[in-house]
């Protein structure tokens, strides 16, 4: 009888459950998309029944399908849209507010106000967690719901509530309330953990007024956890990984060695770099967080985040209606000149790395009486490639340069996209076989829980090129274009 392991990813708008064999090949995979709500401009919310159901609901309907009980399955693991933060009872298990989404920005006066308060904050904030003050990380997010749930506070401070990112709320709802664990790089994502020393820092918690009791225990990425309740899939299953959804992106395109870097194209970009055993401190405003810790021992990555890039697709199609599926925007690019002078900056949430500006709010400029749909739709594609550009900048300020940069996302599928990165970067981009590097990345930390792989050695040889791209764009065209896109992007700065 072949084994399998179950990989769950929950996303930003949907969740999968994927089965891996043990030769780390994907063999189903079942999705289910949930509603986004957003009661306010810039709040973004989950429901975490919605969350918790999708969940349950792929994983039952894979095994079904397949034939499979929990038996066959060798061990779960958990991948998840990260900094998400939900605050649940203790007692009743009930959420006491929604899941309030990494793209929300209703905390972002608290965090200037916090930032003006101490003027050396910032910095200090940035030594030990590797973050900056944003609105994205969890901590202002847990003191928004403690200070906006009637109750909540009190209850916080007597130890009935409990704060967990996705990862962590999926653990506990799958042990049945048994476990309250999250990995290190969840934990890496909430402003709240020293990552150095890899513990919760007791002068974070007490700056941002969270009781030490709300949080999870901190383990390594690949660890038993515990074991599925029996009642949700007809027997217990050893959960074996968990891993923030980037980070389960670099493991799953082998970025095991200093240098290597990746970069996903979803709802966001997530660029990161492998640095070894060094976390290295960013002048240029970009991530230090945690790779992977396995066996107690981490390795630390830089990582640019970009709010919008196939989000900028979506609005494209469902917002302005100018296509009707993300497929037809490489046509349309293709079919105008690249020197069109119309861009578009896609701050609809603020723009992220390297310049942190969540007020900034989004443009489209240059436009002529000749402007059409086709460079409307490149403008958003170059978007993409123009803010891979700066993190790639603000990288080698940093002294780092990416040796290699592989590819995955949704978005990877456009080679004019792919060309024009490329072309952006003055280097080549390599577009991995597998795109769905997410599951596999965590299903190989599984793996290597379970003693089916030996090594990250052992992993990397499993990594295949789909296809290279390479720059043909003169430096000269390269240089103009990305330098109309830094004057749009001072036009809509706040800060
Ligand atoms: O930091 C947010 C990120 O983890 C979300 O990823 O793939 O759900 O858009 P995704």
């Amino acid at each position: 009888m072949s084994r399998y392991l179950l990989a769950v990813d929950q996303g930003t708008t949907s969740s999968r459950a994927v089965l891996v064999d043990t030769q780390g090949c994907i063999k189903d995979m079942v999705q289910r998309d949930f509603t986004q709500h957003y009661p306010k401009p810039s709040w973004v919310e989950h429901n975490p029944r919605d969350l918790w159901h999708t969940v349950l609901d792929c994983c039952r309907q894979l095994l079904k399908e397949n034939q499979l009980k929990a038996t066959d399955i060798i061990g779960l693991a958990i991948t998840n849209q990260r900094e998400t933060t939900l605050i649940w009872d203790k007692q009743s298990g009930e959420p006491i507010y929604p899941a309030i989404v990494w793209q929300d920005r209703r905390t972002a006066d608290y965090c200037q106000k916090l930032a003006e308060s101490d003027p050396t904050l910032e910095e200090k904030l940035q030594k030990k967690t590797g973050l900056l003050l944003d609105p994205y990380f969890c901590a202002s997010k847990i003191r928004w719901i403690l200070d906006n749930v009637p109750d909540a506070k009190q209850k916080a401070e007597q130890g009935q509530l409990l704060f967990g990112t996705v990862d962590c709320y999926l653990l506990w709802k799958l042990t049945d309330g048994k476990v309250h664990a999250t990995d290190a790089t969840n934990a890496s994502r909430t402003l709240l953990f020293e990552i150095h020393q890899q513990k919760w820092d007791p002068e974070l918690l007490e700056l941002f007024d969270i009781p030490t009791s709300l949080l999870p225990q901190v383990q390594d990425s690949a660890y038993h956890y515990g074991e599925v309740d029996p009642q949700w899939f007809g027997g217990a299953i050893p959960i074996l990984a968990i891993a923030g959804d980037q980070q389960a992106a670099l493991v799953g395109q082998c970025c095991f060695q200093t240098g290597m870097a990746k970069s996903t194209y979803g709802t966001g970009c997530f660029l990161m770099l492998n640095t070894g055993e060094k976390a290295l401190h960013s002048k240029n405003r970009l991530l230090t967080t945690l790779a992977y810790r396995l066996n107690g021992k981490p390795t630390y990555a830089l990582e640019g985040s970009i709010f919008m890039a196939g989000a900028t697709i979506q609005w494209l199609r469902d917002g302005l209606h100018l296509i009707e599926q993300a497929g037809e925007s490489e046509q349309l690019a293709r079919e105008v000149d690249i020197n069109h002078g119309v861009l578009l900056v896609p701050a609809f949430t603020g723009l992220g790395a390297p310049y942190w500006d969540p007020d900034a709010r989004g443009a489209i400029l240059g436009l002529t009486r000749d402007t059409g749909i086709k460079e409307i739709v490149s403008a958003g594609l170059q978007s993409v490639c123009y803010q891979t550009k700066d993190l790639q900048k603000a990288m080698e300020a940093d002294g780092v340069r990416p040796v290699s940069l592989k590819v995955d996302g949704g978005m990877v599928k456009n080679d004019w996209l792919m060309q024009f990165l490329a072309d952006m970067l003055g280097g080549e981009v390599q577009r991995s076989k597998v795109n769905e590097t997410t599951v596999l990345g965590v299903a190989y930390l599984a793996g290597l829980q379970a003693g089916i792989y030996d090594s990250l050695e052992d992993i990397a040889k499993r990594w295949q090129l789909d296809k290279a791209f390479s720059p043909k764009m003169s430096k000269d065209k390269r240089d103009a274009l990305y330098s109309q896109w830094q004057q749009g992007v001072k036009r809509i700065q706040t800060r």
